[in-house]
């Protein structure tokens, strides 16, 4: 599908923003391990989710979605079944490294696989650690999907271990973390930056036992085992994404005129690193109604145009913010004077290869970009011209690409734009209601 994204008037209004994706993932696969009906209002209803789902069905999970309230109907860790088939995780890494720490936790054989784009993506950073803990797994020589992983009796506990990530990664923390659930021993997660944590929070929320504890240059988080204790089941209203809340944010900063409010945006510190970066180069953003809710602070952002200065981003900037380098090239585009991206190199694994993706479709666009091989520099303040580029598989890309639409010279066109309902099904209409004019075709 390609969507054809043109420069309009302000955007104004108020706009909903849809359940976190990495709370929603969470859910399913967290709720399946607990002991009772868990239940999430404002649970994400898009293409990774649903491959979540799916895959809980395969493993013999009841569960019921009414509208976006999801039940959960778990039975504890030993209720889990060997799927038939191999698990299709699609094209969601999420679901597949999710998935092998709890197949792990479990003693559950299974083939872990997915899309071509999926078997390309290193999943050598899960079976690494989880290797060492015990777990029966393996994945193809050269450490990518299919993964594979045998049945492990209750006899045969896990093993606790202190292990150091290469990079900050919530998905490999979460693998590390499920597995260590069923081990002898307290496991050890050090990382070089604060990766998300809501499945910290969670976890904590269901009953285990977790500390985290975080100096200038190490993020270090304990699990200690459940001991036989089952996870306790949980209900929770799940915050808006803040990630998807980052398109339309950047959206309103850069078409003027614009200002625009989001209601109940998760704002969990390990996520808002583009909020920080965006204020420091002058956005208008103003936060209101601060809350916890079930564990997760959330708010309402009014998100007003202003004139943006370029900035520098790198270190453990850069995991706080590690979804949002597509958007963020865009506002860093309508900025005034140079960005530069620096330590970004994980942008490179990503749904694309966010770093070579960005800078090809940035200069089709005729903006100035310089590509490095851990991320890039942009001269900023120069319309950006309009024209064809292509999403490249990647959801964020073909959504940073249609806000960049708004602002350019002439309308720009979006091949593959139909990856934007893997996570933000309601994007293009959330935009059209503010007052933008997009446009789609077949
Ligand atoms: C996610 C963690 C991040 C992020 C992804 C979702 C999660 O990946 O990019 O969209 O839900 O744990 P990494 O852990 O690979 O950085």
């Amino acid at each position: 599908m390609k969507i054809i994204s043109q420069p309009a008037g302000p955007l104004l209004g108020n706009t909903e923003i849809p359940g976190d994706k990495s709370i929603s993932h969470r859910a399913a696969l967290f709720g399946a391990l607990a002991n009772g009906e868990s239940s999430f209002n404002n649970y994400l209803i898009a293409g990774v989710t649903h491959t979540m789902l799916e895959a809980m069905k395969d493993l013999g999970i009841q569960w019921e979605l009414d509208e976006d309230r999801l039940t959960i109907f778990g039975e504890g860790m030993q209720s889990w079944s060997t799927p038939r088939n191999s698990i299709n995780c699609r094209n969601s890494a999420t679901t597949m490294r999710l998935l092998a720490g709890a197949l792990a936790a479990t003693g559950t054989a299974g083939v872990l696989d997915g899309s071509q784009g999926l078997r390309q993506r290193p999943m050598s950073r899960i079976i690494k650690p989880l290797q060492m803990m015990g777990v029966p797994i393996t994945a193809s020589s050269d450490g990518r999907a299919p993964l594979s992983l045998k049945a492990r009796p209750a006899s045969r506990p896990l093993h606790g271990i202190d292990y150091k990530l290469p990079v900050a990664s919530a998905q490999v923390k979460t693998a590390i973390l499920l597995a260590g659930l069923t081990a002898d021993s307290a496991t050890i997660i050090r990382e070089p930056g604060p990766s998300r944590d809501h499945t910290e929070r969670m976890l904590a929320s269901m009953g285990a036992k977790i500390d985290s504890e975080s100096c200038t240059k190490e993020f270090s988080i304990t699990i200690s085992p459940l001991s036989q204790r089952p996870l306790s089941a949980v209900r929770m209203n799940i915050p808006g994404d803040f990630s998807s809340a980052a398109f339309l944010m950047v959206a309103a900063l850069i078409t003027p005129g614009s200002e625009i409010k989001m209601g109940n945006v998760g704002l969990n510190p390990t996520r808002t690193g583009l909020l920080d970066v965006l204020r420091g180069m002058g956005a208008a953003i103003e936060i209101t109604n601060q809350a916890e809710q079930h564990g997760e602070p959330v708010g309402d952002l009014t998100v007003r145009y202003s004139h943006l200065q370029g900035t520098q981003v790198s270190g453990s900037a850069v995991v706080r913010m590690i979804d949002e380098f597509p958007i963020f090239a865009i506002a860093a585009s309508s900025a005034d004077g140079l960005t530069s991206v620096r330590d970004a190199i994980e942008l490179r694994h990503k749904e694309s290869d966010r770093i070579a993706v960005l800078c090809k479709n940035l200069k089709d666009l005729g903006i100035e970009v310089n590509e490095l091989p851990d991320g890039f520099t942009i001269e900023g303040g120069k319309k950006i011209s309009g024209g064809r580029i292509q999403a490249h598989g990647d959801h964020r890309m073909a959504m940073a690409f249609t806000v960049a639409g708004l602002v350019a010279a002439s309308p720009v066109s979006i091949s593959g734009a139909e990856m934007i309902d893997e996570s933000f099904p309601g994007f293009v209409q959330s935009l059209r209601t503010l007052g933008a004019e997009i446009y789609g075709t077949e």
